[in-house]
C-alpha cells in the first residue's frame, strides 16, 4: 500500500488491517493522540468539498498531526500556471502524506508519478473516490458484521458518480453478492466497470425503477445526480429528482434495510427519512473520519521515495476530454490493456 488512487490499491489483507485499526481507534481514542505527532498531511482540494476534506483534517489532528493545504485552488500557484508536476514536487517535499482532489479524472494518478509521499485520492472527477469506499465498507461492516450475501441498490447517478465506481469495484471482493444499478439510462455505470462486473462474474442488474428493486435489498446506497459533470445544462434539468426516497416509499424495504449516502444530499433523500432507524448516512459519515484515521496511520509512517519523474514519451493519448492528459499535457503515455491508465477511458474507439 502506497498511494491510494484506486480501490485496488488496497489488497484484502490491508482493507482487513485497516477495519481491525478503524474499530481499535473508535475503541481507545486517546492511545492514538500522539501517533502521528511530528507528521504533516496536505489536503489539496482543486474542487469543493465538505466532509472529505474536513474529515481527512480532523483525522490528522485527532492522531496528533499538522495540516497544510488549500480548498480553493484560486488562491494558489496553479492560478499562475504552475503545473501539477511542480506543485506535487513541492508538496511532496513539505510533507507526509497528500490528499488530493480535482476535477479532472485521472489526476491522482497523475500527481502520484511526481509525489515523493503517499497521495491518496480524494476524487478525481467522475471517476474514481477510494476513501468514500473505505468509509461505506466500514459503516456497513460496523452495521451488519460484513458484505457476504448481501443485495446491495445503488441508486442515481452511476455515470458521474465516483463513490458508485470505486464502490462498484470493491464489492467484487464480498462473496455471493447481488448488485442492483438503479439509473435513468442516461445515467448508466461506465462501460469499464460493466467490463470490470463481467470479468470478475458479479451478479448485477441495471434497471431504473427504484420501488421495484427497493423490497429486495439490504443496502441502499442513495446518490445525487452530479450536476457539475453534466456538459448540457439542460440534460441536468431533465434528469434532476428522477429518484426520491421518501418515509413513504421505505414502507416497501426490508425492516433491516441500511439506507446510505455518501453526501451531500440535494433531494433524493426526503428530510422525513432521517428519523427512520434504517437511515445509517450520518453514522457513515462519522465512521469515515476513523477510517481515514486509520488510512493516515498507515501512509503518513512510509518512508519518502524519489519517483523517477522524468519521463521521456510525453503528449496526450486519451479521449476522454474530462482526462487530466487534457489539462496536463506533459503527462506520460500510459496505457493498459487499451485505456487510459489515468482515466480508465478505452482508447479502442468503443
Ligand atoms: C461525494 C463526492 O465528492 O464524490 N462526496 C463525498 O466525498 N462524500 C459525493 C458527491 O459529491 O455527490
Amino acid at each position: 500500500m502506497r498511494h491510494i488512487i484506486s480501490f485496488e490499491d488496497i489488497s484484502p489483507d490491508e482493507w482487513a488491517r485497516l477495519y481491525g485499526l478503524t474499530l481499535d481507534i473508535i475503541a481507545r481514542p486517546g492511545d492514538y493522540a500522539r501517533s502521528c505527532a511530528g507528521r504533516v498531511m496536505a489536503a489539496l482540494f482543486y474542487e469543493p468539498s465538505t466532509r472529505t476534506n474536513f474529515s481527512f483534517q480532523a483525522a490528522m489532528q485527532r492522531l496528533g498531526g499538522g495540516v497544510i493545504g488549500f480548498s480553493d485552488p484560486s488562491v494558489t500557484s496553479a492560478s499562475k500556471g504552475e503545473t501539477m508536476r511542480d506543485t506535487m514536487i513541492m508538496v511532496s517535499g513539505y510533507s507526509d502524506s497528500i490528499v488530493m482532489r480535482h476535477p479532472c479524472a485521472g489526476a491522482a494518478k497523475a500527481a502520484s508519478l511526481y509525489s515523493s509521499c503517499p497521495v491518496i485520492n480524494a476524487g478525481d472527477g467522475g471517476h474514481f473516490h477510494p476513501t468514500q469506499t473505505l468509509t461505506d465498507l466500514a459503516a456497513i461492516t460496523r452495521l451488519r458484521g460484513g458484505l457476504r450475501g448481501m443485495s446491495v441498490g445503488i441508486c442515481g447517478d452511476l455515470k458521474y458518480g465516483r463513490t458508485v465506481h470505486s464502490l462498484i469495484t470493491a464489492l467484487a471482493r464480498f462473496e455471493d453478492v447481488t448488485l442492483h444499478l438503479i439509473s435513468p439510462r442516461q445515467l448508466a455505470c461506465p462501460k469499464y466497470l460493466r467490463v470490470f462486473m463481467q470479468q470478475r462474474k458479479m451478479r448485477f442488474y441495471e434497471v431504473t425503477n427504484l420501488e421495484a428493486a427497493l423490497g429486495s435489498l439490504d443496502v441502499l446506497y442513495m446518490t445525487r445526480i452530479q450536476r457539475e459533470r453534466f456538459d448540457d445544462p439542460k440534460e441536468y434539468d431533465r434528469l434532476k429528482g428522477v429518484y426520491v426516497l421518501t418515509a413513504r416509499k421505505l414502507s416497501l424495504a426490508k425492516g433491516d434495510l441500511l439506507i446510505l449516502h455518501p453526501l451531500p444530499r440535494v433531494d433524493e433523500i426526503n428530510p422525513d427519512v432521517d428519523g427512520d432507524p434504517r437511515a445509517k448516512y450520518f453514522f457513515q459519515a462519522e465512521t469515515g473520519m476513523y477510517a481515514r484515521m486509520a488510512l493516515l496511520l498507515e501512509l503518513t509512517a512510509l518512508p519518502k521515495l524519489t519517483p523517477e519523474r522524468d519521463y521521456t514519451e510525453t503528449g496526450r493519448l486519451c479521449r476522454n476530454p474530462g482526462c487530466i492528459t487534457f489539462r496536463e499535457d506533459y503527462l506520460p503515455f500510459l496505457e493498459e490493456n487499451g485505456r487510459c491508465v489515468y482515466c480508465d477511458y478505452s482508447l479502442k474507439g468503443d
